[in-house]
């Protein structure tokens, strides 16, 4: 099981709560009184459930939160927040735009001066107690995730875990931010390099990820003593906003860190334009990652951006056929496919084609597809309608091209925006699906000949976020790992991920790392020192 083999590798730590809810995605049906809309009820009555323990922990937060005030938008406006499995509306959140954004980056500019000058120690232990409520809420928060974002809840409560690393992981980087002493020329001069905190950041975020993307970008920010304004998706608010109390209650003080949701376009012109604003940090699609990296030309603020990619996992003749399968399974369907580093083209060599494609085909088929709090779910539904729409024009484009279709194909006759995991086979490069982000649960397989080949076709793309391979061959591994144009290269292994590793890509894939001692780089200024008349 994928939700499994991806707890366990980059999870170790900590538990998974299984719910005691089974539902059977072999129910069918459209009259009232159908399986189907009985299955409907039971997920409402279950949303509903989780809805009321949430709020009773108060974890279930539907304001923005501003200069450590839970703020209603100045005009009132709400959106509701779906549940992508049943259609359920499981809150109504604050519409948030301009006026709200220019407030809570004011009460993040305010907070700097008394945050930034804490000592590293004590924001750590801000850090280190955030980390623990993040770990003792991961069952609440995995079933929020499961609620507004759809993946099963194994894999949230995993995305908890995963997320919560990142904070302390930081919590610990914050005590370690070095300065040098440079030999002068000079003898009469000293010359030293202090590493200070940017400023005010603002950490644009998205919905694939609710809890992880917001750690793995507040984590460094707050550890170097940076203030921040957060604008989470509108389609998964809820998770950053319960994240963001647990931080209130952790003793971060208030307006270190500010959450805004709702008009996404007037919150990020107001964040890129404004002065204060000293750094971006966007992880989301290309197209709005280069229209805030020319936003924030203006005011000439630090970008970092974790934006689409295109990867491929290549799987050559002399690999472990179970080992591929394992990792290209791993790799594709985390998530439904909706993540930046799950494989968008399997490329495999000629002499193993059939077995593979055979072997890889019967494991999708086993997946199972369902509303994430089922036991047993691995494959939730995608995040909407359009993202299905999407899935279906590539799909539609590759066979139409002459691409076979091997398993799945279309949309699951469990409705919403479920959709079949799908393999197809003789897709080529020049199709759709093989030249963008198909952010779904299919899996096209591309044949090649000779190592240059593949190569040749993995970087032909303007992406460079992730890519896979597995061989048996040590030399041919690192052979390859050079050549690819790639941040992140998984070598027998589908699941790359970690907080102590950098995260990031190539082209345009993006800009800067996240995770790791590289991470915090990002969130400070070098200044230099020179000392004079000291002989
Ligand atoms: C992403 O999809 O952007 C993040 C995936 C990860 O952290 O593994």
């Amino acid at each position: 099981m994928i939700t499994t083999m991806f707890a366990r590798t980059i999870h170790r730590r900590f538990s998974f709560h299984h719910s005691s809810i089974s539902l059977s995605n072999s129910l069918r049906g459209n009259n009232s009184h159908s399986p189907t809309n009985l299955l409907r009820r039971e997920m409402s009555m279950e949303t509903e459930r989780i809805v009321d323990r949430l709020k009773s922990s108060g974890l279930l937060q539907t304001k923005g939160l501003i200069g450590g005030k839970w703020t209603d938008a100045y005009d009132g406006k709400t959106i509701e927040v779906n549940n992508p499995a049943s259609g359920d509306v499981i809150a109504s959140v604050a519409c948030m735009g301009e006026r709200e954004t220019k407030d809570a980056i004011s009460s993040a500019y305010d907070a700097f001066s008394h945050w930034s000058k804490l000592t590293a120690n004590d924001r750590s232990s801000r850090l280190r107690n955030w980390y623990n409520l993040l770990l003792q809420h991961k069952e609440e928060l995995g079933q929020l995730i499961t609620l507004e974002q759809g993946k099963p809840l194994k894999e949230a409560i995993g995305e908890v875990g995963y997320g919560a690393s990142f904070i302390e992981f930081f919590a610990e980087e914050a005590k370690r931010i070095y300065g040098d002493i440079i030999p002068s020329t000079l003898s009469d001069r000293r010359l030293f390099v202090l590493k200070q905190p940017v400023g005010v950041v603002a950490a644009i975020t998205p919905w694939n990820f609710p809890l992880a993307m917001i750690a793995r970008k507040v984590g460094p920010a707050l550890a170097c003593g940076c203030t921040v304004v957060i604008k989470p998706s509108e389609l998964t608010p809820l998770t950053a906003l319960a994240a963001a109390e647990l931080a209130l209650q952790s003793g971060i003080p208030p307006g270190v860190l500010n959450v805004v949701m709702g008009d996404a376009i007037k919150i990020g012109t107001a964040l890129t334009e404004s002065p204060q604003v000293r750094k971006i940090t966007f992880t989301g699609s290309t197209a709005v990652g280069k229209k805030l990296m020319a936003g924030a030309a203006d005011t000439v603020k630090k970008v970092s951006l974790e934006l689409g990619g295109n990867a491929p996992c290549i799987v050559f003749d002399d690999a472990d056929l179970e080992v591929a399968i394992k990792g290209s399974l791993a790799t594709k369907f985390r998530n439904s496919g909706q993540t930046c580093v799950c494989a968008n083209r399997i490329l495999v060599q000629e002499g193993i084609y059939e077995k593979f494609t055979k072997a890889f085909s019967d494991a999708v088929q086993n997946l199972k597809v369902g509303n994430g709090l089922s036991e047993g779910v691995s494959q939730g539904p995608l995040i909407n309608e359009a993202a299905v729409k999407k899935v279906e024009s590539f799909v539609e484009d590759a066979v139409s091209k002459g691409a076979k279709l091997l398993l799945g194909g279309k949309r699951h006759s469990l409705g919403m925006s479920f959709y079949e995991p799908t393999v197809i086979g003789d897709v080529k490069n020049e199709m759709l699906i093989a030249q963008q982000e198909v952010f779904g649960p299919v899996a096209p397989v591309l044949r090649f000949k000779t190592e240059e080949e593949a190569i040749q076709i993995a970087n032909d793309t303007n992406a460079g976020l992730a890519a896979y391979i597995f061989t048996n061959s040590i030399k041919r591994s690192w052979r390859v790992s050079e050549a690819l144009e790639y941040g992140i290269v998984g070598v027998n292994e589908g699941l790359v991920s970690t907080e102590v590793a950098p995260f990031g890509g190539f082209k345009q894939s993006g800009l800067g790392r996240e995770g790791s001692k590289y991470g915090m780089d990002d969130y400070l200024e070098i200044k230099y020192i020179c000392m004079g008349n000291m002989g």
